[in-house]
């Protein structure tokens, strides 16, 4: 593994951000994207892949596992799988970087299959837990043997004569249940997942475009997914859908920025990822969705921003956590400039993401003068309209924490400085030149 050498950068006061903003395709469906293509038999294309460092790690792995995956053109990817129960054995470690998405979903897809493979990655993503897959995994009778507390680096020996598994969340991840379906595919006979609240549905959804039978249910308990084990997936054209959570960054920095209006196309809001445009709704701001349409199975629309009025708090309600589990970072930061207390709760796993977010927001808040209460399992921003800024953020190595307070800066009396750009590079690496496009203040330190 390479050291990391950190990349400060500062953002400045800012306004009339103007202009159309690109953003790139969806974190979330482009690493299942390369990981669906694996599983099928024959060539599967992708256009619109996200070609950050999270994702390229995901390809990477999938070329390890005995895939061929070739990169045609920008974002143009095409697959050439090898079916489900069909992986080979890596022959080296398999590095997922940053990555907890990608390391979570690959371990559950050879989970099944008579392999071993040892899995590390950058020191974030060495701190996060993996007992919550390790835990389903087992179930179907993978072993595993890595640090103590279920950390990486570990090695997974796949089930050689898999069960499938019936497994009800015990925490709502989108991340679990995926690599319990993942597992599912190479189990015989009906893997069923339970989970409480809804959760991103791209799996069940790209299940459903393969050819896999799966069926999904609202009940009393909760969404139940049953998944027939052993089918025969068919390779896919993919367009890969704009990333809602990037593009809540330049969405929020124009609520922040005086003067400011932009436009960012072709944005995803599949109803499990759209919670953050409901709360920004909920707190004024002014935010059109034109052209909504349907495109690849999810629904998109282009957004208008304005910035103008007076945003307020809100109390955003907790069952809406799992649809913006990644936006209350940057919810926060616009939070400060609203008036009136933005209350956050039921978001305990914010604490276990690329880093404690919770602990992470709080402290970078409070270094640039915005009040704030942290909860074992919640925060409540004392917005006041106003940030003096000045101060200096940790970002733990976490892309959000940085692009976040990159925003908080842009409406600052005094800049702010992140001491860590360089992991924006994992699910936004146009970030620095689209905002500076824009119009908005950011520099490298
Ligand atoms: C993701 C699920 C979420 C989210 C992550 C992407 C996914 O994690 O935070 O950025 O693609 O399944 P959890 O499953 O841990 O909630």
């Amino acid at each position: 593994m390479t050291s990391h050498q950190p990349r400060p950068a500062t953002a400045h006061r800012s306004s009339g951000l103007s202009g159309s903003a690109t953003i790139p395709g969806d974190k979330s469906v482009s690493h299942r994207a390369l990981i669906f293509g694996t599983l099928a038999v024959g060539e599967t294309r992708v256009t619109g892949l996200l070609e950050g460092e999270d994702v390229l790690g995901t390809a990477q792995a999938m070329r390890a596992f005995g895939a061929q995956v070739i990169r045609t053109d920008r974002g143009a990817w095409t697959i050439h799988g090898l079916g489900v129960g069909g992986l080979m054995e890596p022959e080296d470690v398999i590095d997922c970087g940053n990555a907890g998405t990608g390391v979570r979903l690959i371990m559950g897809m050879m989970a099944t299959c008579p392999i071993s493979a040892t899995f590390t990655g950058d020191a974030s993503l060495r701190r996060r837990p993996m007992g919550r897959i390790l835990d389903p995994l087992r179930l179907f009778g993978a072993t595993s043997m890595g640090r103590d507390g279920g950390l990486l680096p570990l090695t997974l020996r796949g089930a050689a004569d898999p069960v499938p598994v019936e497994y009800a969340l015990p925490v709502p991840s989108a991340q679990v249940k995926s690599a319990v379906l993942f597992a599912g595919l190479n189990a015989p006979g009906e893997t069923v997942v339970i989970e409480r609240e809804a959760t991103r549905d791209h799996t069940e959804r790209m299940l459903h475009g393969f050819g896999a039978e799966v069926a999904v249910e609202d009940l009393p308990e909760g969404r139940v997914i049953r998944l027939r084990g052993r089918p025969e997936l068919r390779p896919q054209t993919i367009a890969v859908p704009r990333d809602p959570s990037s593009a809540a960054f330049p969405v929020v920095a124009a609520l922040i920025a005086e003067g400011s209006e932009i436009v960012v196309p072709n944005i995803c809001l599949n109803p499990t990822r759209a919670g953050l445009y409901q709360t920004l709704a909920e707190m004024g701001a002014d935010i059109v969705h034109d052209n909504p349409r349907e495109e690849g199975g999810e629904p998109v629309a282009d957004l208008r921003v304005r910035h103008g009025g007076t945003l307020r708090g809100i109390e955003v309600p907790p069952d809406r956590a799992p649809s913006m589990i990644d936006e209350y970072p940057v919810l926060a930061c616009l939070a400060a400039y609203a008036e009136g207390d933005t209350v956050m709760r039921g978001i305990g796993e914010l604490r276990v993401k690329e880093s404690d977010r919770i602990a992470a927001v709080v402290a970078g808040l409070r270094a640039n003068g915005v009040e704030v209460t942290e909860e074992p399992d919640g925060m409540i921003v004392h917005g006041t309209g106003k940030v003096s800024g000045g101060g200096t953020v940790a970002t733990h190595l976490d892309h959000r924490i940085a692009m976040s307070f990159l925003c908080l800066g842009l409406g600052a009396d005094k800049p702010v400085t992140v001491d860590d750009a360089g992991p924006i590079a994992t699910s936004f690496p146009s970030f620095m030149g689209l905002m500076h496009t824009l119009g908005a203040g950011i520099e490298a330190a």
